[in-house]
């Protein structure tokens, strides 16, 4: 765990977490990554250490802090192409940034190419001292989380599209189906009887989405990205790459061990694992029963974690612009679509800068189409409402859509014809749905300048194309300035070339 401040070396290491040795991109010689905890309310500071020396990755590495705003500190956001230069390697860079009036789950994900498919992933969590929904729950500790991970046996440039995952990690650990000798030790959350914990439940997935559940007990979602929500008591979780929750589990059946599922939905075909020999599993052990693997069942009834019936705990979070679909100052449709080999918003797939979009609105270019290409960049004014209607093209596939900079209001679910302009959920980062022609639709306001890229989380449509960037009032960007010029310049030689604004 890291508290606060630190060091996150990254570094080649051969790994077997299913039993299967390979290279991975390790943090701090284990993957996932260590835990980063702070206070609302804390500066977070942590120094990036490139080691890296696999040919893959050798061309260098960034942090993305998933979920935060960055306000005012639009360059520490990690964004490769937007906001910095790769940290190259045997170099370092330190992020600092403030939580500010954020608290809840989060995460941290290298943001160069497909890099964080081999292991540059962590959970991080913000402590509110003061949670609202304290009552609601005994324990909140770092064992308690939960991650969700992806796991391939080849390395991320090679994994192929749709992603086929040879394995799915829980904290790091899973098992794959083929494998000979001794199971793996499978990850152990570890409660006693009667006590409710909190589980931040973390999917650091590359590719498929996770239906999450817990033989014989409840979770009561109390969390979703950052926004507490009114509780609303499911048994199934789905999780699609990139979102997070908080549930409450009360340890009230019987003194034994359980099963911990979460069944990878791989994009794009849907099929699905079993729980045979453990697969896809960990275990949920009460304090006192024997140490040995579970033998439940999974509940016959499934009730399923529905993002319509989540509403935020505090009504202060209302909807900004006029309460009805056409109701925004801006809105944008967008047509989700993979062409011959690229995936794109628009028909228009995002491409990589040569000098990042901040550099360059820093060195004085704000006209988008100096910027990129047209249809993936959006020059957007302050203090306004922006709704994106998006729709899935082609190719039926749960596309998570994360927005950087920002959260936003579900205003219409893409598993919904109703819109809600009343108490929808909040979050960074929601599906576009499963099947040809959905429609989901979001808004968010305008209130953080500087340039932030929308795109999906499965990280190969990232990478071939389903991105585009708002630069959000590009003439204030200027606050958003680094406050240690050099140690930032020295990531972009190329930003020598540039006049000094
Ligand atoms: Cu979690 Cu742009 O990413």
């Amino acid at each position: 765990v890291i508290c606060r401040s630190g060091t996150l070396t990254l570094e080649t290491k051969n790994i077997a977490p299913d039993g299967f040795v390979r290279p991975a991109s390790l943090i701090n010689g284990i993957h996932p990554g260590p835990v980063i905890t702070a206070n609302k309310g804390d500066n977070i500071r942590v120094n990036v250490v490139n080691e890296l020396t696999d040919e893959n990755q050798i061309l260098g590495t960034s942090i993305h802090w998933h979920g935060l705003f960055q306000r005012g500190t639009n360059f520490m956001d990690g964004a490769i192409d937007v906001t910095q230069c790769p940290i190259s390697p045997n170099n370092s860079f330190e992020y600092s940034f403030d939580t500010a009036d954020q608290a809840g789950t989060f995460w941290y994900h290298s943001h160069f190419d497909v890099q964080y498919c081999d292991g540059v992933r962590g959970a991080l969590i913000v402590y509110d001292p003061h949670d609202p929904l304290r009552h609601m729950y005994d324990f909140d500790d770092e064992s308690t989380i939960i991650t969700l991970s992806d796991w391939y046996h080849v390395l991320a440039p090679d994994i192929s599209s749709p992603a086929m995952e040879d394995a799915t990690l829980i904290n790091g650990r899973g098992r794959y189906i083929g494998h000979k000798g001794k199971p793996v030790d499978l990850a152990i959350i570890n409660v006693k009887q009667g006590k409710r914990y909190r589980l931040r439940i973390v999917s650091l997935s590359c590719s498929p989405d996770f239906t999450f559940s817990i033989d014989q007990h409840n979770l009561t979602i109390i969390e979703v990205e950052g926004t507490e929500t009114i509780p609303e008591t499911v048994n199934t979780i789905r999780i699609l790459a990139g979102q997070r929750y908080s549930a409450v589990l009360n340890a009230n059946q019987r003194v034994d061990n359980y099963w911990i599922r979460a069944l990878p939905n791989r994009a794009g075909n849907g099929i699905s694992e079993t729980f045979d020999g453990g697969v896809n599993s960990a275990f949920l052990r009460y304090k006192g029963a024997r140490k040995k693997e579970p033998t439940t069942k999974q509940q016959y009834q499934q009730i399923l974690l529905l993002e319509t019936n989540l509403h935020p705990a505090y009504p202060t979070l209302t909807v900004p612009g006029e309460p009805n679909p056409d109701g925004a100052d801006l809105t944008l449709p967008f047509i989700i679509k993979l062409g011959e080999i690229k995936w794109s918003f628009n028909d228009t797939p995002f491409v990589s800068t040569s000098v990042p979009i901040l550099l360059q609105i820093l060195s004085g270019a704000t006209d988008p189409a100096e910027l990129l290409p047209e249809g993936t960049i959006y020059r957007v004014k302050r203090n306004q409402t922006i709704q994106l209607n998006i729709q899935t093209g082609n190719q039926g596939n749960p596309h998570p859509l994360h927005l950087h900079g920002h959260q936003f209001w579900v205003v219409k679910s893409a598993d919904s014809a109703e819109y809600n302009f009343d108490d929808p959920v909040v979050r960074d980062t929601v599906s576009a749905g499963d099947n040809e022609g959905d429609v989901v639709s979001i808004r968010f306001t305008t209130d953080n300048p500087g340039p932030w890229i929308f795109h999906c989380h499965i990280d190969l449509h990232l990478r071939d194309g389903l991105a585009i960037v708002f630069t959000e009032a590009p003439e204030d960007t200027d606050f958003t300035k680094p406050n240690r010029p050099d140690a930032w310049k020295d990531l972009c030689p190329i930003w020598d070339a540039q006049p000094d604004s």
